[in-house]
């Protein structure tokens, strides 16, 4: 059985899959996302993805394309008829299909694809072993940063200069050279006390689902966490560097642009995150967090 997407109702073969010429996401990157990681044949934290999606689609006005449970359904159903073991879900939502004009159609229809692949967990896999370079670069997008939007262009042209440099991501900071986020990643240092520190949630970042769930496991843990935002001199001082998202999970750090962090392979702290989230997605508190529907 081949790959299957679902498009607007229904479920159709991966390769006939598409959505018209006019929908708004495609004319005018009016349209939101989610990408809920998959371990295992289980969804990793599917009701955090779902509420953040929720808060896009309030933020921007697009009206739901269906409720959460039967979003949900669909998920696993996606899940179960592409048997996806490791991999991904994609979904988007946008303000659906209109001639052509900037101001909001009068009657929308939201549009919603959903479709998944099979590929390698990246988070606990060779990179968590190795550590993965990143560089920096400046932050070229819009203000409200907290909306999962697919207008990633500025995104797409970081993480490209990050590849150009032979490196897996790019962290970007603003105009006062305090680091933001990766262009999908949240950014994580470890402070010389081994605190981990993150910069807080505002129009500025991306409130990660990883980021938000690795706050809470490790509470409780002896692990502090402090929401400050630093700079790219303190980043390229750290003891360690990490990076959290939907696929990364917790990946160390081990050179940002040419400084090498620490002796040049993931510490101690990180690792240890690392073994909290594979503790985590092996653990029947993933089933909970997937919010399935069965
Ligand atoms: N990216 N910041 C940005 C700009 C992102 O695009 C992402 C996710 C994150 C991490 O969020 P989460 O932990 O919820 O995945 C932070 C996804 C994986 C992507 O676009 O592929």
């Amino acid at each position: 059985m081949g790959r299957v997407a679902f498009v607007n109702g229904q479920y159709v073969p991966h390769g006939m899959a598409s959505v018209h010429v006019e929908d708004r996401g495609y004319q005018f990157a009016d349209g939101v996302y989610e990408v809920i990681p998959v371990i295992a044949g289980k969804q990793v934290d599917g009701i955090g993805h779902r509420e953040r999606l929720a808060r896009s689609l309030r933020e921007l006005r697009i009206t739901p394309p269906m409720t959460d449970r039967a979003l949900a359904l669909v998920i696993e159903e996606v899940i179960r008829r592409n048997r996806v073991r490791t991999g991904h879900v994609y979904l988007q939502v946008t303000r659906g299909v209109a001639p052509r004009d900037h101001a909001f159609p009068a009657d929308p229809e939201s549009a919603i694809v959903v479709y998944a692949n099979s590929k390698p967990a990246g988070g606990l896999g060779k990179q968590a072993e190795v550590g993965v370079q990143v560089i920096t670069a400046p932050d070229q997008r819009w203000a409200r940063c907290d909306i999962k939007t697919v207008g990633l262009l500025p995104n797409c042209l970081a993480k490209q200069s990050a590849r150009e440099a032979g490196a897996h991501e790019a962290f970007m900071y603003d105009s006062d050279g305090y680091v933001t986020e990766g262009s999908s990643t949240n950014a994580w240092i470890v402070d010389s006390e081994g605190r981990l520190v993150t910069r807080p949630v505002s129009h500025d970042i991306l409130n990660g689902i990883t980021r938000l769930s690795l706050i809470s496991l490790v509470e409780g843990q002896g692990i502090e966490v402090v929401e400050r935002a630093f700079t790219v001199e303190e980043l390229k001082g750290a003891r360690e560097v990490f990076l959290t998202s939907a696929s990364a999970l917790a990946t160390p750090v081990v050179q940002v642009d040419d400084r090498v962090i620490g002796n040049g392979r993931p510490g101690s702290v990180t690792s240890r995150l690392v073994e909290i989230f594979r503790t985590y997605v092996a653990s029947e508190q993933v089933d909970a967090a997937a919010g399935k529907t069965i």
